[in-house]
């Protein structure tokens, strides 16, 4: 039997991805996951599903203390930045105090030896850029608020009571098993599923912001793999690829992956970052001999392959938005 690993948010994109790798490395990995945006399809075979909210105390600490866990991975989080505005408290309920109910579970447990979070470039703010990991993060998004809430407490928490951590500061990955139907994150996905749906792609702005998209096969394997590296302990990463496209060459690539001609529908600028990228100088250090540095023509192809045999997904309105004010029209509009 091999170490028994948590791994929280692994229906979804990254962390069914984190599983595989887990369960391919021999790991006995329980993924926990409540399906509000990933599917139970994405998690790989090997791995035990337990369907259950990060937010259900009781279900939290019985898991920690039946399986006595060595490792957890959490990636559970509803990873929508610009929406998070709108959803402040759905937002913090989740991703910060889900993260906490497991925070105390691995410490109150005692068998963890270490927890690995997925954090966010969101953490850094405006004007950053490129972001290293040494800057004094300053998020401007509720989003990027709860990340780095968590951080500082994952900081806390082994000053306190020795509970050892990684930190990871991924940015814009996209690939196979990307929830491509929802409208207000993702937005290879996004412009995927509005060419399977015959649809215009939709660009904020004049699509001349930046954004180094990131494969998942350059980011997840990566991730699964620091557990074995010591000299990871506690410490934050930034990943992800380094060369930045515009959202409009994006756009062009998907369509040119498709074969279709681009139709494209400009709207209102949004409040943004224009242009973010970060340095991987660091994660080059203790990870270089892992990154493939995966172009995005190639990347692209193989998530359209993904796409095409899984079809369009129907996107759907945020059903409980708490702030409507200063919302991007385009979003008021979805049904
Ligand atoms: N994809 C990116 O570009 C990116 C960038 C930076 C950080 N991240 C972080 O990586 C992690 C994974 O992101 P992703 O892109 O794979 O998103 P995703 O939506 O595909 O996966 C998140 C998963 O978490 C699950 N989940 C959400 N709330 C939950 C809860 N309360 N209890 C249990 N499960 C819950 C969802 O059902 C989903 O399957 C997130 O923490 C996200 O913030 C992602």
């Amino acid at each position: 039997m091999g170490k028994k690993v948590l791994v929280t948010g692994a229906a979804g994109f990254l962390g069914a991805h984190v599983a595989e790798s887990l369960v391919k490395a021999g790991y006995q990995v329980i993924a926990f996951d409540d399906l509000s945006g990933g599917f139970e399809d994405n998690v790989p075979e090997g791995a035990e599903f337990v369907k259950g909210s990060i937010n259900d105390v009781e279900l939290v600490d019985h898991l920690f203390k039946v399986h006595e866990f060595e490792y957890v991975f959490h990636l559970a989080a509803y990873a929508a930045e610009g929406l998070s505005h709108f959803i402040r408290r759905f937002n913090y309920t989740n991703n910060l105090i889900g993260s906490i109910n497991l925070i105390n579970a691995a410490v109150n447990t005692g068998t963890v030896k270490c927890f690995v979070f997925t954090s966010s470039i969101a953490v850094y703010g405006a004007g950053q850029s490129p972001m290293r990991e040494d800057m004094h993060p300053l998020p401007e998004d509720p989003y990027g608020v709860s990340k780095y809430a968590i951080e500082l407490d994952l900081k806390a928490a082994h000053e306190m009571f020795g509970l050892n951590s990684i930190i990871f500061r991924p940015h814009n990955v996209y690939g196979e098993k990307q929830n491509i139907g929802d409208p207000y994150r993702n937005v290879v996905g996004i412009f995927m599923n509005q060419i399977m749906q015959g649809k215009k792609l939709t660009i904020f702005g004049d699509g001349m912001q930046t954004r180094a998209f990131s494969h998942i096969d350059d980011v997840a394997p990566i991730i699964a793999k620091s557990i074995e590296m010591p000299e990871a302990y506690n410490e934050t990463f930034n990943i992800g690829a380094d060369t930045p496209y515009t959202v409009k060459e994006l756009a062009t690539l998907v369509c040119d992956a498709f074969g279709v001609p681009e139709m494209l529908e400009f709207l209102d600028v949004r409040n943004e970052v224009v242009n973010a990228y970060s340095d991987h100088s660091k994660v080059h250090k203790y990870f270089g001999h892992m990154i493939k540095n995966i172009s995005l023509k190639e990347g692209i192809d193989r998530m359209v392959d993904d796409a095409k045999a899984k079809g369009p997904r129907q996107g759907s309105k945020f059903k409980n938005i708490e702030v409507e004010k200063n919302m991007p029209p385009a979003w008021k509009k979805l049904v």
